[in-house]
């Protein structure tokens, strides 16, 4: 990919973050078929693995990095180096596995990634970052790090629970007032409607944020054998239903794309 060059100002990348509270909703699957698409549409696209301590990102592409995160926060490598090749020229940014020092870093490492991010801001074009389960610093770090953060929830009420606890987290600790949600495993749309519907109500109630309705994916026994062989579903099952929607999803987030602004310095929240 030598797409430097000659144009004289490029946008900025969007940067979008997918979290959850709970865990095993679909977070990686969301962000490594996105990615897959946004790759598909021409997109310069880099996946962050931010599930530091438990990567994932790089199994369900079946690629073994040989360096990752942990390299980068000890400085033996830059984030150039770590950065690896996936499918189709998709750029990956691994997570170290089983190292649990990873799973939370120091406010010195912090800004030592920040450092490192904004080196990236010409390269890409879209940023997508895999956050773990739970609301532990690293988690909000990541999320309030994007310009989009992606909730993702299925419609079990400890999902929504967690995902009510998540967005009120981001919104007390780092101002964030604005979320995208995604249902997964979704009955039908109908379902995910009323999902985000009970999600708004509560959060009503208690505070004053705006959440917006992304899109949703239905529960599709194709996503699990795409995962188990892991090859992302929209590329192995382009037709599937959870297929259909995603490209929804990531369409969407192309519209949203084209609407960021030149010259935004990205990880201006992070850095403060
Ligand atoms: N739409 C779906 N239909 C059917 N199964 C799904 C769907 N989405 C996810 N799954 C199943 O849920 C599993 C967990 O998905 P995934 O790894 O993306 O979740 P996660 O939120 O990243 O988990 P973790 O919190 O552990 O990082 C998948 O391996 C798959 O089997
Ligand atoms: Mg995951």
């Amino acid at each position: 990919m030598s797409s430097s060059g000659t144009v004289a100002r490029r946008k900025a990348p969007l940067v979008v973050a997918v979290t959850s509270g709970k865990g095993g909703v679909g977070k990686t699957n969301l962000c490594v078929n996105l990615g897959v698409e946004f790759v598909n549409h021409g997109k310069r696209t880099l996946i962050i693995d931010g599930d530091l301590g438990l990567a994932n990102v790089d199994i369900l592409f079946n690629i073994r990095p040989k360096f990752n995160f942990s390299h980068l926060i000890s400085g033996e490598k830059t984030i150039e180096e770590v950065i690896t090749n996936g499918p189709g020229g998709i750029r990956i940014l691994p997570a170290a596995s089983g190292i649990s020092a990873m799973a939370d870093l120091k406010p010195e490492e912090q800004s030592q990634v920040v450092a490192q991010l904004e080196t990236l801001s010409d390269k890409y074009d879209i940023i997508l970052i895999d956050t773990a389960a739970g609301i532990s610093s690293h988690v909000l770090y990541f999320a309030s790090a994007a310009s989009y953060i992606i909730i993702i929830a299925t419609p079990e009420p400890t999902s929504l629970a967690d995902a009510y606890a998540i967005i009120k987290v981001l919104n007390r600790q780092y101002a964030v007032k604005r979320f995208q949600l995604v249902v997964n495993q979704a009955a039908s749309e109908q379902n995910a409607l009323s999902v985000y519907q009970t999600l708004c109500d509560i959060a009503d109630n208690f505070i004053e944020v705006a959440i917006d309705f992304l899109g949703f994916m239905p529960r599709d026994e194709k996503v699990h054998e795409a995962v188990n062989s892991q090859v992302p579903f929209v590329e192995k099952f382009p037709s599937s239903g959870a297929s259909r929607e995603l490209k929804k999803i990531a369409a969407e987030l192309l519209k949203k794309r084209d609407q960021v602004p030149d010259n935004l310095f990205l990880w201006n929240r992070l850095a403060e």
